[in-house]
């Protein structure tokens, strides 16, 4: 192909194998986004959508807004590139220290990667090597979590727990071990909030301790609240014993915090929210409001420490991306996280989520409505599925919210998802699950 497509408007969508997507029926009938302001997109032919879903739960801070806008522009014309083997740039510092500054207790050591799944796996590697270095190498052992989802490396699907994710995909990797799904629709429909029902079940894990041992595990990880199976808060106290009994037995605990890092439930981690600390928090989206891809862990001081001793020219950690704290990442976080601080955005979200929670329990009179779960600015409405065909109803009402209701949503199976950005306006949440029930009676 020699053509060359500038317009807004394509004109042949063969060539692009979208991802997590149904190719075929979306090439018949694109979904086509042409730019983005604030919380709405816009189609090329000028349409506003309203982003219900922060694009992919990542631009928390709102669409092209200025100062990141205008920080990346001012990088790139700067310092496009530079490695980060060896050599290092000054803004990935002042990145570094800002997100340690913002975690919790002495989370205080920050890797860069690209991705959610790059800081997934990351953190299991560092996981793997920190009980390598203190001489516990048969602790090699990962526990994950059903429902639990932890972007697509070997590594987080292996410890995820969304069967399409892994069937494909061989053996993935051994020694891995899962707790249960923390949900239950019979104990714990239409709760605001964390749900009361589901602590005992963090107790599975000394279930699974006692039959491998201890000295076989090297770490556990959750998501605080699994965003991509439907958003399942953590139960009440569950954290805390999960943290409780990783302490008993030298087990490292991972909090994915790639949805709910920098705002979702109204704190910079899940961790404040929660009052628990874990060993290792994977962060993503957020951090650059989506602008610029990147990723990264947060290490506690312990961890860093573990690594930090032989003869000073070695290398500690064997691991790491060219792309790792890429300098249009830096200058696109920092502009971020001025906005998340100017604006006061994790208050704001903490502040709107009592609002957010009435507009969506309003819909659970609907037709069809099994479940309503919120927390923080996120939303899972489970549907009824049509008999014998999973998901259609859910994928019929999110490609009607956006051809006839301008409205972004997300769907899993019969989920609908909402986490808009953080900036929304209590009336834009209005009107947004207005579009919502709309789409779920035409849908039933
Ligand atoms: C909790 C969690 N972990 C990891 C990922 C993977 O992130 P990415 O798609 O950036 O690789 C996601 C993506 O949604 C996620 O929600």
């Amino acid at each position: 192909m020699t053509s060359q497509i500038s317009s807004n408007r394509p004109n042949d969508l063969d060539a692009f194998w979208l991802p997590f997507t149904p190719n075929r029926a979306f090439k018949r009938a694109p979904r086509l986004i042409a730019r983005a302001k604030d919380v709405h997109y816009y189609t090329p032919e000028g349409r506003a959508v309203l982003d219900g879903t922060s694009g992919l739960w990542c631009s928390n801070a709102g669409h092209n807004r200025d100062p990141i806008t205008a920080a990346i522009k001012r990088q790139a014309e700067e310092l496009d590139y530079a490695p980060t083997f060896q050599f290092a740039h000054p803004k990935s510092f002042e990145l570094a220290s800002r997100i340690a500054a913002l975690a919790p207790a002495d989370l205080d050591r920050v890797f860069f990667c690209n991705s959610g799944s790059e800081a997934v796996d990351t953190a299991l590697k560092i996981a793997l090597a920190y009980h390598h270095v203190r001489g516990e190498g048969a602790r090699t052992r990962l526990v994950g979590r059903e429902r639990g989802y932890h972007g697509v490396g070997f590594g987080g699907i292996s410890v995820g727990g969304i069967v399409n994710n892994r069937k494909f995909f061989g053996t993935l990797l051994a020694g891995v071990d899962h707790l249960p799904a923390t949900y239950s629709r019979e104990h714990q429909a239409f709760t605001r909030g964390e749900p009361e029902w589901g602590a005992h079940l963090a107790d599975e894990l000394q279930r699974i301790v006692a039959l491998h041992d201890a000295s076989t595990i090297a770490a556990v990880i959750v998501e605080p609240m699994a965003g991509s199976t439907g958003v399942l808060p953590a139960p009440k106290g569950y954290l805390e014993r999960l943290r409780a009994i990783c302490d008993r037995h030298g087990i490292l605990l991972i909090f994915d915090e790639v949805i709910t890092g920098f705002g979702r439930l109204g704190y910079a981690f899940a961790a404040e929210r929660y009052g628990v600390t874990p060993d290792l928090i994977a962060f993503a989206k957020g951090v650059t409001s989506g602008s610029v891809p990147m990723g990264g862990v947060i290490a506690r001081q312990h961890v860093y420490d573990a690594f930090m001793r032989g003869p000073e020219r070695s290398i500690e950690l064997f691991h790491g991306y060219t792309y790792s704290a890429h300098p249009l990442a830096c200058a696109a976080g920092l502009a971020t996280l001025d906005l998340y601080r100017d604006e006061a955005l994790f208050e704001r979200a903490r502040a709107l989520e009592p609002a957010f929670a009435d507009a969506a329990m309003a819909l659970k009179e609907l037709p069809g409505v099994l479940d309503i779960r919120t927390v923080g600015l996120a939303a899972g409405i489970d549907l009824a599925s049509r008999p014998g065909a999973a998901g259609a109803r859910a994928y019929d009402a999110m490609d009607r919210a956006f051809h006839d209701e301008g409205l972004m949503i997300r769907i899993t199976g019969d989920t609908l998802a909402l986490c808009p950005p953080l900036i929304i306006s209590e009336a834009q949440i209005g009107e947004m699950f207005d579009k919502v029930a709309r789409v779920i009676r035409a849908s039933s």
